[in-house]
């Protein structure tokens, strides 16, 4: 079709003309809500089935995980997820309790995981510094990271951009699809800024 001089081109009114999409990727982190769980059950049990990044064999359970909504809740310490503006679950952390004992009350066991598709945009360094940020506002001394040591490159990546040290390895401590793991330890130092009160006296995982 040719336009003659003193045609008026047809333009499609905004509300009608293609949208590009939007480049940017966007999510909030907040804490974590009880209904949020059976997203986060399905993140992690991607991982359980189908990587050796978690030595977990067995997929969780919704029980499991409102046990660990609970004792976290309990503890006081940070379950945060990272929702993308239409409310999806695109990954989560969380800060445990470090071994089981009292002694250790000052020390945190961090967790991470992304769903499918939320990798590689940055996420990971931000969820990891708002729980470190969560942890240091409780009074948390140190966090510690336990990592696989096969296929988890991007784990020591983050870790290891956000601060934490190698801390030593445990060869051929675990064993999933038929193969030898190992652990690989990675600890940061935090800078509490205030007192921690005490963990309950039940500080297991
Ligand atoms: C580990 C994980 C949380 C990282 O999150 P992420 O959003 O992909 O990480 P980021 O985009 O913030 O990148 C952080 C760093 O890791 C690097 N990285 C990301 N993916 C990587 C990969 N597949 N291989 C190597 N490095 C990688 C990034 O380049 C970046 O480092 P840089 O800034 O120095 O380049 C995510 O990949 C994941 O959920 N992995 C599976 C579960 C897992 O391993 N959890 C940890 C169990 S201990």
């Amino acid at each position: 079709m040719q336009f003659e001089p003193g045609d008026r081109r047809r333009v499609l009114p905004r509300h009608l003309r293609p949208q590009s999409a939007p480049d940017v990727f966007a999510y909030a982190i907040r804490p974590a809500r009880s209904t949020d769980l059976p997203y986060v059950r399905e993140i992690y049990n991607h991982f359980v089935s189908n990587s050796v990044v978690t030595l977990d064999e067995r997929r969780s359970s919704i029980p499991y995980w409102r046990e660990k909504f609970a004792l976290l809740t309990r503890l006081g310490l940070p379950f945060l997820v990272a929702v993308s503006p239409s409310g999806v679950v695109l990954g989560y952390a969380l800060a445990q309790p470090w071994a089981g004992k009292n002694a250790y009350r000052y020390t945190v066991e961090d967790s991470i995981y992304l769903g499918p598709g939320a990798g590689g945009k940055g996420l990971g360094a931000a969820l990891l510094q708002a729980l470190i940020d969560a942890c240091e506002q409780l009074g948390i001394r140190e966090m510690v990271a336990v990592i696989s040591d096969s296929k988890a490159d991007a784990s020591i990546r983050l870790h290891a951009k956000l601060g934490f040290e190698e801390a030593g390895r445990m060869g051929r401590v675990g064993h999933k699809f038929g193969r030898e793991l190992g652990t690989v330890y990675m600890k940061r130092v935090l800078k509490p800024v205030r007192r921690r009160k005490l963990f309950g006296s039940s500080a297991g995982r």
